[in-house]
């Protein structure tokens, strides 16, 4: 089931307020997709859908909602107040796109930590899932979008990195969707699924998912905040890998973060605008399963070629690298 036009269907966005989630808002009402946004920052999407609603075609509604999608009943609440306020009784497309990052180590990351992240990246996409469905059938063409990640397949960022409940959320969101295909060719022909696997794509990421912790940006952190997100072991960690040099201050812990999160937006090799372009042409295109960027598929690649090397780092990459380099090919 491929997708002709947005023009005149109805899009709810999770996650709005940034990143590829506010790209998505602004593309698909360019498009003159009505679209429904909510966000845990109330502000950011507020913003979002104000700038995507002033620039889209007339017939076009952008309504921006507050909703912290790890909770259902918050959920049910955005899915009423978004029906009527766009007096409607269906939805076309939903793009359960909220996520952070965070819980990094089963052994060591807080249990709070842990399930904070698998709450939003698992069970914000279960639950978005169970809400608009119904609303999905209803459209008679309708099309659920989940994101995962590379690490929805691959369950690690590399050598001295664990991402487990991120990993553990995305692997779930990708095993969802699959299995969906089945269901909802069997159940719901009138639906598809779709699961986005990104690469490294340059968002604020790292900086909003500290603030859905309820911290403040890195350089308004005190002392004590810098070393609750930076603890002993995965500051060792840094000083073994060479990102940090031994001794380090709490203010360069606080330097170190702000880098990060600069360099991860920054430096990324697709921008969260290219991101949601790929994004909504998988979309059109009828395509169930889209990565997006480079690095996605050539992760994508060597898993599959090399199961057994996935978390042998340098034999996974050995044959990719030489070939990204031109060499050997
Ligand atoms: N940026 C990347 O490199 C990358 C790679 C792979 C997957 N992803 C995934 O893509 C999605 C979008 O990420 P992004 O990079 O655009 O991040 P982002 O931080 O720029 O945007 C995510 C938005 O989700 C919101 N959010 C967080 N928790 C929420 C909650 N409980 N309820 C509602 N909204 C919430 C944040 O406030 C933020 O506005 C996420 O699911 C992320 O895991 C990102």
């Amino acid at each position: 089931m491929t997708v002709d036009s947005f023009t005149g269907k109805l899009a709810v966005v999770t996650g709005g307020g940034s990143g590829m989630g506010r790209e998505l808002v602004r593309q698909l009402a360019a498009q003159g997709c009505s679209v429904a946004a909510c966000d845990l920052n109330a502000d950011a999407v507020a913003v979002t859908a104000a700038t995507a609603w002033a620039a889209a075609p007339p017939g076009v509604r952008v309504t921006s909602h507050a909703c912290d999608v790890s909770d259902e009943a918050q959920v049910l609440r955005f899915r009423d107040e978004l029906l009527e306020q766009h007096a409607s009784d269906r939805v076309d497309l939903v793009f359960s796109n909220a996520g952070i990052g965070g819980g990094e180590s089963f052994v060591n990351s807080p249990r709070e930590l842990w399930e904070r992240t698998f709450a939003i990246d698992w069970w914000g996409v279960y639950y978005c899932a169970r809400a608009f469905l119904p609303l999905l059938i209803a459209s008679g063409e309708g099309v659920l979008v989940n994101t995962s990640s590379v690490n929805g397949f691959w369950a690690a960022l590399g050598p001295g990195v664990p991402n487990t409940a991120y990993s553990t959320a995305k692997f779930a969101v990708k095993g969802f969707s699959e299995a969906l295909v089945e269901d909802l060719r069997v159940n719901a022909p009138q639906v598809r699924v779709a699961v986005v696997m990104p690469g490294h794509v340059g968002t604020d990421i790292v900086a909003n998912s500290l603030r859905a912790r309820g911290l403040p940006d890195p350089e308004h952190m005190t002392d004590a905040q810098v070393e609750e997100v930076i603890p002993p072991g995965a500051r060792a960690g840094l000083i073994r890998a060479g990102a940090l040099a031994e001794g380090a201050s709490a203010d360069d812990l606080r330097q170190m973060l702000v880098r990060v999160n600069a360099d991860f937006r920054d430096k990324a090799p697709v921008s969260a605008a290219e991101a949601a372009t790929i994004i909504l042409d998988g979309v059109r295109s009828g395509a169930w399963r889209i990565l997006v960027g480079e690095d996605a598929k050539m992760i994508d690649a060597a898993v599959r070629a090399k199961p057994e090397a996935a978390y042998d780092y340098a034999e996974l990459f050995s044959g990719a690298s030489r070939r990204a380099g031109g060499r050997n090919t």
